[in-house]
């Protein structure tokens, strides 16, 4: 079976978040469970600069004044083959994915990721410079989007389309003009078509003409066939309820391993924990907090929005600060956050560290080093960090929602007893919340023989990709069928 992979990041050539995780991790699984799998990627510097052995392939007419050329090659350290979509004046800038180096979106990305989507769809057509022709086309949220839509208004293929969205708030929705420069047919500017709300939407595209559909969690796949987690699209996804299947997203658990993870001082494992703390030494030196064991340090790293509900942890510092806890935090985003953050640092420069920005580095040795994670999320799809805190031994504290609702068992004297317990759940995102849920688990973090049976719970778990990687090939036989 010949998959084509489509995703705007892959680990570790480009990442802003987890999709990049995934998209790297994923197909590798795949290829391990005999898909014939290749990624297609845009060319950004970084990209180009990171992938090895790049031969040129061909070059593609991909709108009427736009061509590009393809080329392919592997991912550093792996048997992933990419194929990258290279045009200089759309991808090689300075900047994010996504953004201008001063944060504000590229205005051009409906093109940037319609010329990807458009692409997807050629690639499952086109033989001229190359035999291989995918029997599926994957997507991946909403700069994919068009990719299904093509392949309709083509109507030169036979693969089949999947579409999984790793997070419904990001939608791709732009002034109507750009329907002329995409060269989407305006009849389908409506509302059985990619129309929202007056504007094209690539991931309103994506649900109403991919085949099949995916979310990253069970529970996030019947979360946004409602209207608290739709955004807007929950009418759709209700009418497209029975192709919509939810798959919780696995780890690389050799890149997020603890017995041999090159960015710690120290490796530990489930079964000899003590090196565990000479990270959180470690950790507290590099970021001049107080050094002291007993002090409960509690971690984030994240990107710091709305959506991540840091807001609330961030009222409720005070209050955590008094009773002697410890931040490692870690991140980037609004503004705001990164300000309130780091006011806390600035008065209490022994008991909060702030890192704004990306830092994979600390991202490992705060998840090593800290005992607690937060994840008081709004809504998360699936979340990763959750799953490498409990491969870490670092129980999280995560919101009752998504993909940490299916993750994570919350700590109580029954799940306590029969072994389940991996971390705390807190019921509601609200500060009264989210303190009774820390309260609870630094009680029992003083308790350190339970402590220790409930990091071993969540370390003995089985987080490798290799049981979601067999449900996406179930759901690609359905698919061919
Ligand atoms: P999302 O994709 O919504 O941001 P996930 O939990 O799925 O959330 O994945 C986030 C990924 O990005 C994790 O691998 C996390 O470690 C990483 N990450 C987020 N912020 C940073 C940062 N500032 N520095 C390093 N890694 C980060
Ligand atoms: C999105 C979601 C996150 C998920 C990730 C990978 O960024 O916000 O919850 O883990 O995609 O699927």
């Amino acid at each position: 079976m010949r998959v084509l992979f489509v995703s705007s990041e892959i680990f570790p050539l480009i990442k802003t978040g987890g999709l990049a995780d995934v998209s790297g991790a994923l197909p590798t699984a795949l290829q391990a469970s005999g898909i014939d799998v290749k990624c297609l990627i845009p060319g950004y510097s970084t990209v180009l600069e990171k992938v090895e052995n790049i031969t040129y392939l061909g070059t593609l007419e991909v709108f009427k004044n736009i061509s590009c050329d393809l080329l392919t090659g592997t991912v550093p350290n792996s048997k992933l083959e990419v194929i990258i979509v290279k045009h200089a004046g759309l991808y090689e800038r300075d900047g994010g994915p996504y953004t201008h180096p001063q944060g504000h979106d590229w205005s051009d990305n409906p093109m940037r990721f319609g010329v990807l989507s458009k692409v997807a769809s050629l690639l499952s057509i086109y033989q001229s410079f190359w035999d291989w022709v995918p029997d599926i086309v994957h997507c991946n949220d909403w700069q994919t989007g068009l990719a299904p839509y093509y392949m309709r208004q083509q109507g030169l293929t036979d693969a089949k389309s999947l579409l999984s969205i790793h997070n419904i708030a990001f939608q791709g929705n732009f002034e109507q003009h750009w329907v002329k420069s995409l060269e989407l047919s305006p009849k389908d500017f409506q509302i059985d078509g990619f129309e929202f709300y007056q504007q094209v939407s690539f991931l309103k595209a994506g649900i109403f003409y991919a085949d099949k559909l995916s979310t990253v969690s069970p529970t996030y796949a019947l979360e946004i066939q409602t209207e608290a987690f739709g955004f807007g699209l929950q009418g759709l996804l209700q009418l497209r309820s029975s192709d919509i299947t939810g798959i919780l997203n696995g780890i690389d658990t050799e890149e997020w391993n603890p017995e041999a993870d090159p960015y710690l001082p120290f490796v530990y494992s489930e079964k000899k924990l003590s090196g565990k703390a000479k990270v959180k030494t470690a950790l507290q030196q590099q970021l001049h907090l107080t050094v002291q064991q007993d002090a409960p340090l509690l971690g984030v790293v994240s990107r710091l929005t709305h959506q991540k509900g840091l807001d609330i942890l961030i009222g409720s510092m005070p209050e955590l600060i008094a009773l002697g806890c410890q931040f490692a935090i870690l991140g980037g985003g609004e503004k705001s956050f990164e300000a309130q953050f780091n006011a806390y640092a600035e008065q209490y420069p022994n008991q909060v560290s702030v890192t704004i920005g990306y830092n994979e580095p600390l991202s490992h040795l705060i998840m090593a080093g800290v005992d607690i994670f937060m994840m008081p999320s709004r809504f998360e799809p699936c979340g990763l960090n959750q799953l490498y805190g409990l491969r870490y031994g670092t129980p999280p504290v995560v919101s009752n929602t998504g993909g940490l609702a299916d993750s994570i068992c919350h700590s109580n004297a029954d799940t306590i007893l029969n072994n389940t317990a991996t971390g705390f759940v807190i019921e509601n995102v609200n500060k009264m919340s989210l303190l009774v849920t820390i309260k609870q688990a630094l009680s029992i973090w003083k308790d350190k023989k339970t402590w220790a049976k409930i990091q071993k719970n969540g370390m003995k778990k089985d987080v490798g990709w290799k049981h979601s990687a067999d449900a996406y090939v179930a759901l690609y036989e359905k698919l061919l069928n």
